[in-house]
């Protein structure tokens, strides 16, 4: 489950200086005695209605959507500062406007979604992003939650480069202004920038190496602190310049064989943070 990155190999010189300015980063919070605003998230992962281990079809949708109830009732017990879900909230997106609007009301505490590839297969496709804005009321956006600037990424859009120059320059200007803010940042997405090392290949699983350190120094430098990602459907905890890429147990399908279950984030305001699982 630890497959963490140790920058001591296999880094360039750029990523070295801007794990430097990293720390830089880090020191905006000095301010405030060095601590960070204390936040509770519950990190929820694919959910994908219909894409369940027993059954399929209809069956796997139900046995899907039972757990994801179940989920949401744990997360009610909770009362975590923010639900996060990390997409594939459904596996076929025309399936989208099925259950989620109900199941939406009964979150008791705030929720952030981000579109997963299984909520819009083809970034291109507006009646596939339409759908998704109807249910949950954007494809991408960000909030402020306890002194936390929480950026719900398009991972679709950050795997075409170029294709949504819009949302390109939207977060680009989001990652400037928490940092002018003076606000740590939690990025959020379905797909992780990376899955296993910052340096690998391109894959399913990834941001494109052509465009990623570019794009994970921006998120250092600007105060990102933590990635919660979903997709792969394995629970992963790995740093990027001991920033945590996070993933957590999903509710369908856990191809690492963890029990089904979400995680609840705990940062305190000073030491270190909790991840614990919440079984489902
Ligand atoms: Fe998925
Ligand atoms: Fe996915």
């Amino acid at each position: 489950m630890n497959d963490s990155y140790r920058p001591l190999t296999g880094v360039s010189r750029r990523g070295f200086l801007q794990g430097i300015a990293s720390l830089g980063a880090m020191q905006l919070f000095a301010g405030n005695g060095g601590k960070l605003p204390p936040i509770q998230i519950a990190h929820c992962c694919d959910p994908q209605l219909g894409f369940g281990p027993v059954g399929k079809g209809k069956e796997a949708y139900k046995n899907d959507l039972a757990r994801a109830e179940k989920e949401i009732e744990k997360v009610n017990e909770l009362q975590p500062d923010i639900c996060f879900f990390g997409g594939d909230m459904v596996n076929k997106w025309n399936e989208l406007s099925q259950d989620w609007p109900r199941l939406l009301k009964r979150i008791n505490v705030p929720w952030i979604v981000v579109p997963g590839n299984h909520d819009i297969p083809d970034d291109r496709n507006k009646t596939q992003r339409d759908l998704f804005t109807s249910v949950f009321g954007y494809v991408y956006t960000a909030q402020t939650v306890k002194g936390w600037r929480l950026i719900a990424a398009n991972g679709q859009f950050e795997r075409a480069p170029g294709r949504h120059p819009s949302y390109h320059a939207w977060r680009n200007r989001e990652l400037e202004e928490a940092k002018k803010a003076g606000l740590p940042i939690i990025w959020l997405t379905h797909q992780p920038p990376f899955d296993r090392q910052p340096d690998e290949k391109d894959s399913y699983q990834n941001y494109p190496l052509a465009t990623r350190h570019e794009f994970l120094d921006r998120c250092l430098d600007s105060g990102v602190r933590f990635f919660l990602a979903g997709h792969t459907h394995r629970t992963q905890n790995r740093t990027y310049w001991r920033t945590p890429l996070l993933n957590a147990e999903t509710t369908s399908r856990n191809f690492d064989k963890r029990p089904h279950g979400f995680r609840m984030l705990e940062i305190p305001a000073e030491g270190p943070f909790k991840w614990e699982f919440v079984p489902v």
